[in-house]
């Protein structure tokens, strides 16, 4: 579904991804563990087309997106959604307004079927009755529902989360992680990137480590667990220690 093959990026004279390659198959999700600055978010970036990679290939459904005009990197980008830390609403539209916000920006739907579609899609994140609020009012995590609403409007192949349980309680968080196992339930890829342990063991099925841009060690959810413990402690402790993070 999704391949990096050898990526490299680097803003000016810094490179950021040294060498990237990693695949998410149909249906699966793969989790990117790193520390601030590590290249994670660059990642989610050059897979929507956002920057350009130096070098290396990287394959949506089979398609080369490095090679893709801006035209049809338009259309790529539909088959991804996003949800980022801070569930980036707009905060002068009501919540069904902000999840019907890209249908009715392309036209072309009657605003019944705009609303039910709006209603349907706040029904699966659990939010049917905010549809009427303001943004203003929502907790931390009914707003980063609400932005998974407005991206599976779309119905996305892709699903990609930057660290959308940041900053959010534990329970909150969980309830997060309960929309993210929910959305994967309806065959969506997913790139989730994390620094929480307990979020990445719920929803993963692969992991990619990553270090000041480099991947440290990649693989399923059983590698991962058959590794001697304190493996993960050590990953997280070697890049506070390496001056590379921040
Ligand atoms: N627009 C930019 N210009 C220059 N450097 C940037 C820019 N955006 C990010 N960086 C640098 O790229 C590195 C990786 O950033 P990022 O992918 O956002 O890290 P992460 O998401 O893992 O915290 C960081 O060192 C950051 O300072
Ligand atoms: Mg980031």
């Amino acid at each position: 579904m999704i391949e990096f093959k050898n990526v490299s990026f680097s803003y000016g004279p810094n490179p950021i991804l040294k060498d990237v390659s990693f695949k998410v198959e149909e249906k699966q999700t793969l989790i990117i563990l790193g520390g601030s600055g590590s290249g994670k978010t660059t990642i989610l970036r050059l897979l929507l087309g956002l920057i350009e990679a130096d070098s290396g290939t990287i394959l949506l459904d089979g398609e080369d997106i490095t090679q893709a005009s801006h035209a049809r990197m338009v259309e790529v980008r539909k088959k991804m959604g996003m949800v980022f830390q801070d569930g980036a609403l707009f905060d002068s539209l009501t919540v069904g307004e902000n999840v019907g916000y890209f249908l009715m920006e392309h036209g072309g739907h009657h605003t019944n079927e705009i609303e039910k579609k709006i209603r349907e899609m706040l029904s699966l994140v659990g939010l049917e009755k905010t549809i009427d609020m303001m943004p203003a009012e929502l907790s931390g995590g009914m707003r980063r529902r609400v932005a998974t609403a407005r991206s599976l409007i779309y119905r996305p192949e892709v699903m990609l989360y930057d660290e959308p349980t940041t900053g959010l309680d534990p329970a909150t968080c969980e309830n997060i992680c309960d929309l993210i196992n929910d959305v994967k339930k309806l065959g969506v890829s997913a790139i989730f990137v994390t620094h929480n342990l307990k979020d990445a063991f719920e929803v993963g099925d692969r992991f990619l480590l990553l270090r000041d841009g480099g991947v440290v060690w990649q693989g399923g959810i059983r590698e991962l667990k058959a590794k001697p413990a304190g493996f993960l402690d050590d990953f997280f402790r070697e890049k506070a220690s390496s001056g590379g993070g921040r």
